[in-house]
């Protein structure tokens, strides 16, 4: 079948990993399904699995297929979206904190191809009102930001948060889902284009990175990392939280203790979401009338477009391929 995968660990040159070709259509074992992909959306953890990365000690198992989110519909027919956070079979209760947690492309084939076989539990009926070109792209970045938002920073309407990044897949969907939900929403984006994104998908105001505040905010949702680290706990607000949920620019950061102490900060890390916080997020979207912001839409045969554009740092919101 066609597919977008990686044949090595390429930490330098991701994009010489990228192959698009032919890959064996999959088993379908007892308890999974398989999902004829029609939209599936493009991660940074993309090029995380090029480079080799791998939140896991086992390490990545070359030749692999890309890709963490999609949609498409079953063999009868039936149209779903993937919820990607799969794991133990026994295992009950919240999902990220299931020791075995993992997403498609890490130890199984992802959802660039033809077909994608995930458990029956990792596949949502579409409800009306949700596209698959939509859908696609909330497994990952839109899940996680929600979670950020609502179940790690606790954020009520009417509070102040600061996402730094502005054009980014999830600081789009961050703005997004914070605007809706009645947050105050500020972000910074390195160029004008960035904060034009974000104003027009609902931020109320936009910075410069690092360009103080008016004033300090309750929550700093933060996934660039290293280049922002110190100006997102700078910017909160006494009994403040960070979010940390990823590091686009480095993960290596030097932090200054006594304003934690002082100002009783909590710095937390948050990691994609449950199956129920996916389900809430899409009520969410289709109650509120939300339209993922998608930057580019793109046939999977063209995926080294979309690659190159995240590798250069000029993405535009969420990348979707289409089969
Ligand atoms: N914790 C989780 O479960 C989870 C889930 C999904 C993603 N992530 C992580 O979250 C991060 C963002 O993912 P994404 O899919 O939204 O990526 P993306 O679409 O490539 O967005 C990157 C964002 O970072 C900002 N940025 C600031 N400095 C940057 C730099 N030096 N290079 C590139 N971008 C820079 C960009 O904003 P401007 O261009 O506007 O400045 C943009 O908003 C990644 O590190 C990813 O691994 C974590």
């Amino acid at each position: 079948m066609f597919a977008v995968y990686a044949t090595h660990a390429a930490p330098d040159d991701p994009l010489s990993s990228l192959t698009v070709g032919e890959m064996p259509e999959p088993n379908v074992p007892t308890g999974s399904v398989r999902v004829k992909v029609t939209h599936a959306s493009l991660n940074r953890h993309d090029l995380f699995t090029l480079q080799g990365i791998s939140g896991h000690p086992e390490g990545i198992n070359f030749p692999l297929i890309l890709g963490n989110d999609a949609a498409g519909t079953l063999d009868d027919g039936t149209p779903v979206v993937i919820y990607p956070m799969m794991g133990s079979d026994d295992w009950r209760g919240d999902e990220t904190m299931d020791p075995a947690w993992h997403i498609p492309s890490e130890f199984i084939h992802g959802t660039f191809a033809d077909y994608v076989v995930v458990p029956q539990r990792n596949v949502i009926p579409l409800p009306s009102g949700l596209s698959p070109l939509h859908a696609s792209v909330l497994g990952t970045a839109w899940l996680t930001a929600y979670r950020a938002l609502f179940t790690k920073a606790q954020l009520r309407p009417g509070e102040t948060v600061l996402i730094q990044g502005a054009s980014g897949g999830m600081s789009t969907a961050l703005i997004q889902l914070g605007r809706a939900a009645g947050l105050e929403v500020w972000a910074t984006s390195r160029h004008e284009e960035g904060r034009a994104i974000a104003k027009r998908v609902g931020a109320h105001e936009c910075f410069l990175p690092n360009e103080p505040l008016p004033r300090k905010a309750p929550a700093v949702i933060d996934s660039v990392g290293s280049t922002t680290f110190a100006h997102s706990l700078s910017s909160l607000a006494r009994g403040g939280t960070l979010v940390v949920t990823g590091g686009t620019s480095g993960f290596d950061v030097s932090l200054n203790i006594l304003p934690i102490i002082a100002d009783q900060l909590t710095i937390t890390g948050s990691i994609m979401g449950t199956l129920a916080d996916m389900t809430n997020m899409m009520d969410l979207i289709v109650n509120a009338g939300i339209t993922p912001e998608i930057g580019t839409v793109l046939p999977m045969e063209r995926a080294d477009e979309a690659f190159r554009a995240m590798w250069e740092g000029t993405t535009r919101g969420k990348m979707v391929f289409t089969r």
